[in-house]
C-alpha cells in the first residue's frame, strides 16, 4: 500500500500503522478507558442525515470561513497535536506546509516539537498556539508573550486536560516520554527499524515550546512529570479572565462542553469556544461535540465563534457541523495518519481530498457558501432527538 492508494481517513490508518511502531500508532490511535467516547465522537454524525437541495446552479463553490478574525480557504483547519515529530521526522513543519497550501489554519502544541516562531517565520497562514496553564503565573505570563513576539494569531486554551486522561493502550506499551517501553513494546520498535533509522538520522527530539521553561530531559521531567507538576489543577474562570485580558487578542477555549461555560467563556471575553472531547482521549463517558452543538450555538452563537472538533473523518461530517451552526470545524487523526503514513505529501493529499469532498458535497447538497447550510439541511433519525430540534427550530 502507497500514498496513492490512500482515498479516505480508514486507508491513511491503515498506511500508518504499517509504517509506526505499535506503541507510537496506539498513542495516536488510542483514547481513555474503554474508548466509548472516541467511538461516539464519529457514529454521532450518523445519527442524522442531509436533505439535499437540487437544480441551484453550483458551478462555483466558494468554502472560505473566517473565524476569529482569520480568513480560511476552507471550513477545517489542523487542531494542535502533541510530538509530531515522533509520529514523522518532519513534524509540525509538515503539517503547518500543508495547512499553508490549502490556506488553513493550523495549531501549534505547547508540547510541540518544533518551535512557534520558525513556524511563524515560514508560513503565512493563521497559526493557533496551544497553551496550558502552568501553576507559575510568571512562567505563563513569559510563555504569552513569546507567542506574541512571535506573531501568532490566536491563543488556544486547552481546559479539558486539567489532568491526563486514562490511556490504557499507553499503560500496555509503556508510551511516554521519555520511553519506558515494556518488552512487547521494544519488540514492536525492533520489527519496524525504518522509524528507528529515521528518529536517529534526523534532528533530535526537543520540545522548544517548553524546554526554554522546563527541565523536560528526563525522570521526573517527562511528560508526565510535566502535567502533574507543573500545571495547575486549581485553574479557574477568574484566571482565566486574567489571561484573556493579558492576551488582548483573539483568544478561545478548547474542550467546552455546557452551555453554562459556553456563556461564562463569552463573558470573560474569549472569541471562540471550541466543543471538544480531546478526540476522546480525556473523560471516558462524555458527550460528543456533535450531539452538544446545537444547544450551544443557541445560547451563544451570536457572541462568540463556536467550533468543534473530534470524530470528523469525511466531508458530509463538516457539511453537519456546518449546518447545525459551527463556523469551522478541527481535525486531529484526520492530518495525523497521513503526517505519520508519508509526511507533507501524505497531509497534503488528505487536506486535498477533504477539501474535494467537502466541494463535491456542497454541490450535491445544493449550497455555493457556507452560510447556505442550515438546519433545515439536516435531519435526525431518533425521534426524541427529532423533537428537540423542532422544538429549537419553533423557539
Ligand atoms: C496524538 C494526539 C495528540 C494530541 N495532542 C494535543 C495537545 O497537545 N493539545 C491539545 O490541546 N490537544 C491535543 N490533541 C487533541 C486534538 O487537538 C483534537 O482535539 C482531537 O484530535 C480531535 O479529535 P480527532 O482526532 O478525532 O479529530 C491531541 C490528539 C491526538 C490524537
Amino acid at each position: 500500500m502507497r500514498l496513492k492508494d490512500c482515498h479516505n481517513f480508514q486507508d491513511f490508518r491503515t498506511l500508518a500503522k504499517r509504517r509506526l511502531p505499535g506503541p507510537i500508532f496506539n498513542y495516536i490511535d488510542g483514547g481513555a478507558d474503554d474508548e466509548v467516547t472516541y467511538r461516539e465522537n464519529t457514529r454521532a454524525f450518523d445519527r442524522c442525515d442531509l436533505l439535499p437541495s437540487v437544480l441551484r446552479g453550483v458551478k462555483d463553490v466558494d468554502m472560505s470561513v473566517t473565524v476569529m478574525g482569520q480568513k480560511l480557504d476552507m471550513p477545517i483547519y489542523c487542531s494542535p497535536t502533541a510530538l509530531q515529530r515522533l509520529f514523522h521526522h518532519q513534524g509540525e513543519r509538515a503539517v503547518a506546509a500543508a495547512a499553508e497550501k490549502y490556506s488553513t489554519m493550523f495549531g501549534v502544541s505547547s508540547l510541540g516539537t518544533v518551535s512557534l516562531e520558525e513556524l511563524r517565520q515560514k508560513h503565512k497562514n493563521p497559526q493557533v498556539y496551544q497553551f496550558y496553564f502552568h501553576k507559575d503565573r510568571g512562567l505563563n505570563s513569559a510563555m504569552m508573550q513569546r507567542a506574541k513576539e512571535a506573531g501568532v494569531e490566536v491563543m488556544m486554551l486547552t481546559v479539558d486536560s486539567i489532568t491526563g486522561g486514562n490511556r490504557e493502550r499507553d499503560l500496555r506499551t509503556g508510551f511516554s516520554i521519555p520511553f519506558r517501553l515494556t518488552l512487547g513494546g521494544m519488540i514492536q520498535f525492533a520489527i519496524k527499524p525504518m522509524w528507528g533509522i529515521n528518529y536517529v538520522t534526523h534532528e533530535k527530539f526537543r520540545l522548544p515550546q517548553l524546554d526554554e521553561h522546563v527541565d523536560m530531559s528526563g525522570g521526573a521531567s517527562s511528560i508526565g512529570g510535566y502535567f502533574t507538576d507543573m500545571l495547575d489543577p486549581s485553574m479557574n474562570w477568574d484566571d482565566v479572565a486574567a489571561m484573556v485580558r493579558e492576551w488582548d487578542g483573539q483568544f478561545c477555549l478548547k474542550g467546552i462542553m455546557t452551555v453554562e461555560d459556553a456563556r461564562r467563556a463569552a463573558e470573560i471575553g474569549c472569541t471562540g469556544i471550541i466543543l471538544s472531547n480531546h478526540g476522546g482521549r480525556q473523560l471516558d463517558g462524555s458527550r460528543t461535540p456533535f450531539d452538544q452543538l446545537a444547544e450551544i450555538v443557541d445560547a451563544v452563537g451570536d457572541r462568540v465563534d463556536v467550533m468543534m472538533d473530534s470524530g470528523i473523518q469525511r466531508g458530509t461530517h463538516v457539511l453537519k457541523a456546518l449546518s447545525l451552526g459551527a463556523k469551522a470545524v478541527g481535525v486531529g487523526r484526520h492530518y495525523l495518519y497521513p503526517l505519520a503514513a508519508a509526511g507533507q505529501p501524505g497531509v497534503e493529499r488528505a487536506l486535498g481530498l477533504m477539501r474535494a469532498e467537502i466541494e463535491r458535497d456542497m454541490k450535491l447538497m445544493g449550497v455555493t457558501r457556507v452560510d447556505q447550510l442550515t438546519r433545515a439541511n439536516l435531519r435526525f433519525r431518533d425521534p426524541v432527538a427529532a423533537r428537540g430540534e423542532a422544538h429549537r427550530n419553533a423557539a
